[in-house]
């Protein structure tokens, strides 16, 4: 069905504009530059477009004629699906879950956004999140039953095509850099899934650069984000690359005061700030 209509698999705009700040390097104390992720489309999705393409495409290839995923109320992921599967005429079917999460009486947020987008919607009122790989393969059981051929997609899109559009990040971002006079060696991203910070790891390793990578933890726990790195790792098993640069990224804990002294007194916490209130990806030259 996908197949049918043609979809065009790009979402949002690349490549991000890679901005010198001041403001910023000054508080810091570092020359810092801002990779724009947040950029990449209208609708406040940030790094999910990027990651996307590369889930469209593997759904175009399979023929898919629902897309499913599964997150929170404040899911941008979701409203993502929702909109690229409007845009290829099929449809979107969302579910939300979370320890302490129930339908709103009145949506708002990304949630809103994800209604009016039209997709259907299942709700797992306060179900623990650690059963929704559970609940997909039950929706996507569900799909297949009534005739539909589903492409799951896991929270954080890291998974399978998804950490190509993290790779693509890093190549994308090497390039820009390269017509640049900052040649940074530290590079700051949000971690949630963790397949940000691998796919910088792995393009810096592929293109031999020096690049450090720090994974600010807005979610899981570092220990927890590693887990799911060394998962992704055997995933990507094919790319020969992506073992050896997990030695290139380390996890932090948003708030732990170890990390923030370990680190020269620098203040990782304001990094984490920033970028929770952004969705962008920074680079630090030190
Ligand atoms: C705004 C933003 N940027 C980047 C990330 C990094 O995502 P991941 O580590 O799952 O690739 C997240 C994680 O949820 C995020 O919320």
């Amino acid at each position: 069905m996908l197949r049918a209509a043609g979809a065009a698999t790009r979402c949002g705009r690349v490549p991000t504009p890679l901005e010198p700040r001041a403001d910023m390097s000054k508080d810091l104390g570092v020359e810092l530059l801002l990779k724009r992720e947040d950029l990449l489309d209208d609708l406040g999705c940030g790094h999910k477009a990027r990651k996307l393409h590369y889930h469209l495409a593997e759904a175009l290839r399979l023929d898919a004629s629902v897309l499913l995923t599964v997150g929170s109320l404040p899911s941008s992921q979701s409203v993502a699906v929702a909109a690229a599967a409007r845009r290829c005429g099929i449809r979107a079917h969302l579910l939300y879950m979370g320890d302490e999460q129930a339908q709103p009486a009145t949506a708002h947020g990304y949630y809103l956004l994800a209604s009016l987008l039209g997709p259907t919607i299942t709700w797992h009122e306060r179900r623990p999140w650690a059963e929704h790989a559970a609940a997909l393969q039950d929706a996507v059981q569900a799909e297949i039953a009534l005739g539909e051929t589903p492409y799951p997609i896991p929270p954080g899109m890291s998974s399978g095509p998804g950490l190509l559009g993290s790779i693509e990040l890093g190549l994308e971002l090497a390039a820009q850099l390269g017509s640049s006079a900052t040649r940074p060696t530290h590079i700051v991203a949000p971690a949630g899934s963790g397949g940000t910070c691998l796919g910088l790891a792995i393009a810096a390793v592929a293109l031999e650069l020096d690049w450090r990578v720090t994974g600010v933890c807005i979610g899981a726990s570092a220990r927890a984000v590693e887990d799911q790195v060394a998962s992704l790792c055997q995933e990507a098993g094919a790319l020969a690359w992506a073992h050896s640069a997990t030695n290139r990224v380390t996890f932090h804990d948003t708030h732990s005061v170890a990390a923030t002294r370990r680190h020269r007194g620098r203040n990782w916490n304001s990094y984490a700030t920033r970028f929770d209130a952004t969705g962008c990806c920074s680079i630090l030259s030190t």
